[in-house]
């Protein structure tokens, strides 16, 4: 009995860092996301450093917090997230200005710090996979789920250069790490919640045997 609800306990915490989100849209494709994978929010991070963040800034989140957060050491976050002349105390902000941006592109690429929420993760999945060349279209490329998006295929290389697995895996990963930006305070929670269940698996054991203890004279 009591190792039953132990087990129960523990299957309800690991249960609770994993949830595949099921689309409400039948056009979207689902995406596992997992806030407890930090190898996948990690990769995330370093591939929205690489692609994304030139022209979509997170200005919601400072490196050192995304860094800290994820278990990001700060040699990796000197080394390979920030420019020379940032700090990690910054926001994560685009470079470039609105006004550039709209002239290159017809329209400023939005902040993408609520981008999962405002849209959705299957959404965002979706889109990064959903690019085709368009020879009409002043960047080469349409994408099926946004029609005449401004954005170009920025990932193609990437995606070229994989099997569909592998380029799946690289954008549920960036899709992972667009969640936990979108809400930060869930990965705390979670963190602060497998403790709580641990703990309470322990004290449950512990107060088991100690009625044992006390209760042995009287029977
Ligand atoms: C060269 C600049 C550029 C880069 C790099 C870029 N984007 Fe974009 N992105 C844009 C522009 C411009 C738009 C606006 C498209 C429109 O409204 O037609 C956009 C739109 C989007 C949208 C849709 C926003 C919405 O809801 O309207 C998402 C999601 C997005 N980008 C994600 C990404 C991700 C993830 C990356 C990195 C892999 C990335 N972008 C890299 C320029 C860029």
């Amino acid at each position: 009995m009591m190792i039953r609800l132990v087990f129960a306990i523990l299957l309800l915490a690991v249960a609770g860092g994993s949830y595949a989100a099921g689309g409400g849209d039948e056009n979207l494709d689902s995406v596992h996301i997992n806030l407890s994978d930090r190898a996948s929010l990690q990769k995330g991070a370093a591939t929205f450093a690489s692609y994304c963040l030139s022209c979509h800034g997170i200005k919601f989140m400072r490196y050192n917090r995304m860094a800290e957060d994820l278990g990001i050491s700060d040699d990796v976050l000197r080394s390979n997230f920030l420019q020379p002349s940032q700090k990690p105390g910054d926001v994560m902000d685009v470079n470039m200005s609105e006004e550039d941006a709209k002239r290159w592109f017809g329209t400023a690429p939005p902040d993408l710090s609520l981008i999962a929420r405002s849209r959705s993760p299957e959404w965002v999945y979706t889109f990064l996979r959903s690019f085709r060349v368009d020879e009409n279209s002043n960047t080469g490329w349409d994408n099926d789920l946004f029609a005449d998006v401004a954005m170009p295929h920025v990932l193609y290389r990437v995606q070229e250069n994989s099997t569909r697995e592998e380029y799946d895996r690289v954008v549920r990963d960036l899709t992972n790490f667009l969640v936990y930006v979108a809400e930060p305070a869930k990965l705390v929670r979670y963190n602060i919640g497998i403790w709580v269940l641990i703990f309470t698996a322990v004290f449950t054991v512990l107060a088991y045997y100690l009625k044992k203890e006390y209760w042995k004279d009287i029977h």
